[in-house]
């Protein structure tokens, strides 16, 4: 069920290779993120799909057409693909109304009643529709734009961080209805977000970009737990990164032995944890000593609204081996005062960098 289909695609400017010999595969219907430091060619890659700009090299195959080969660029009106850009972009000259509508065909009847859908879905209000683009806000001009995408029924979504400019509130509940759209119309959709959380939720399949190639695709659960090195482990969230020692399904670590899948070498290895499976106990005369679990003291608690942030010093391990620090989150209602003795548990298993 390959829908888009990326070969080798590559675009090099003067002083940047922006893309560099992307393969990517995603199917009908489906949603992909993609993450990346600034400057990794996310949006080259999006403008490239779209048709902006045509590749070095390389191929790009829609639903079995070829988009894009060997020079030969389909210009991007005939492509059926719709785009978001990172900044709205829309025409400042036209209203609300004939923004939303631009991509409609000029002598339909039904364009007036399909804009004010598209305002509904989008939640505007329609008083808004004979305002300019400089009369309304950056949250509500990003909307506009996403209706205008939407408006010819495209193919393909591009979406090169469409809620940027938005609140957290309004950031989510945009998000949601933008995927209730998609799931209703079936469309199938690529999304840029600078936002871990954002991309994970969004997606059937993730694609961290780094220095213009894909450093790792598939499903968010498995890059999140199971990342391919420290970068994608550092891209998608907190990561607790400890050498241990690796004997059978065990590693050997500052935080005690902890548990790791099977079929990894034996040896000196990276491990890594996500901060949640980290369980901090507090100790003290009537809670005793629970199992196996490392002694810490709290070091640091920044107290973040719904959660804390919170840095834990162990032992070093071996005898005159520095301590380490960790840093840890947990529900606000659990923090802990500076200077707390703990012991550390760990839940679930390690990750093995191969
Ligand atoms: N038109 C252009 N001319 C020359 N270099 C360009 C051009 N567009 C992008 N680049 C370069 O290509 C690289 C990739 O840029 P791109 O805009 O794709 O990154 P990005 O991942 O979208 O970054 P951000 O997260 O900051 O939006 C950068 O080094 C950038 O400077
Ligand atoms: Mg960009």
């Amino acid at each position: 069920m390959s829908f888009l289909v990326l070969q080798g695609l590559t675009k090099h400017y003067a002083a940047a290779r922006a893309t560099d010999a992307i393969d990517l595969v995603v199917a009908r219907g489906s949603r992909t993120s993609i993450v990346g430091p600034s400057g990794s060619g996310k949006s080259t890659l999006m403008r490239l799909i779209a048709g902006f700009e045509a590749p070095d090299a390389g191929t790009i195959r829609l639903d079995g057409t070829v988009l894009a080969e060997g020079g030969i660029s389909m210009p991007a009106h005939r492509r059926g693909i719709g785009i978001v850009v990172q900044d709205g972009a829309l025409f400042p000259h036209l209203s609300v109304a004939e923004n939303v509508a631009f991509g409609l065909p000029p002598r339909d009847a039904g364009r007036a009643a399909r804009v004010r859908d598209l305002m509904a879905m989008v939640d505007l209000d329609i008083s808004l529709l004979d305002r300019r683009p400089d009369q309304i806000s950056g949250g509500q001009q990003q909307r506009v734009a996403l209706a205008r995408a939407l408006a010819p029924n495209p193919r393909l979504l591009l979406l090169d961080e469409p809620f940027s400019a938005l609140d957290t509130a309004l950031r989510i509940s945009t998000r949601k209805a933008v995927i209730a759209l998609l799931a209703a119309t079936g469309v199938t959709a690529l999304l840029v977000t600078h936002d871990q959380a954002e991309a994970l939720s969004f997606a059937d399949q993730v694609a961290v970009m780094h220095k213009g190639r894909l450093a790792q695709v598939g499903p968010p659960h498995r890059l999140y737990r199971q990342p391919v090195d420290r970068m994608v482990a550092e891209f998608l969230g907190e990561a607790i990164i400890l050498s241990a020692v690796i004997e059978g399904r065990a590693a050997t670590s500052i935080l005690g032995p902890l548990a790791v899948a099977e079929g990894h070498p034996s040896g000196r290895a990276e491990v890594m944890l996500r901060p949640e499976q980290v369980r901090v106990h507090v100790l003290s005369a009537e809670a005793g000593v629970h199992g196996a679990g490392v002694f810490g003291r709290v070091m640091e608690m920044e107290f973040a609204g719904a959660s804390c942030a919170m840095v834990v010093e162990v032992p070093g391990g071996a005898p005159a081996a520095p301590a380490r620090r960790i840093a840890l989150q947990r529900s606000s209602m659990d923090a802990l005062p500076v200077g707390t003795q703990v012991q550390i548990s760990v839940a679930g298993e390690a990750h093995v960098f191969g």
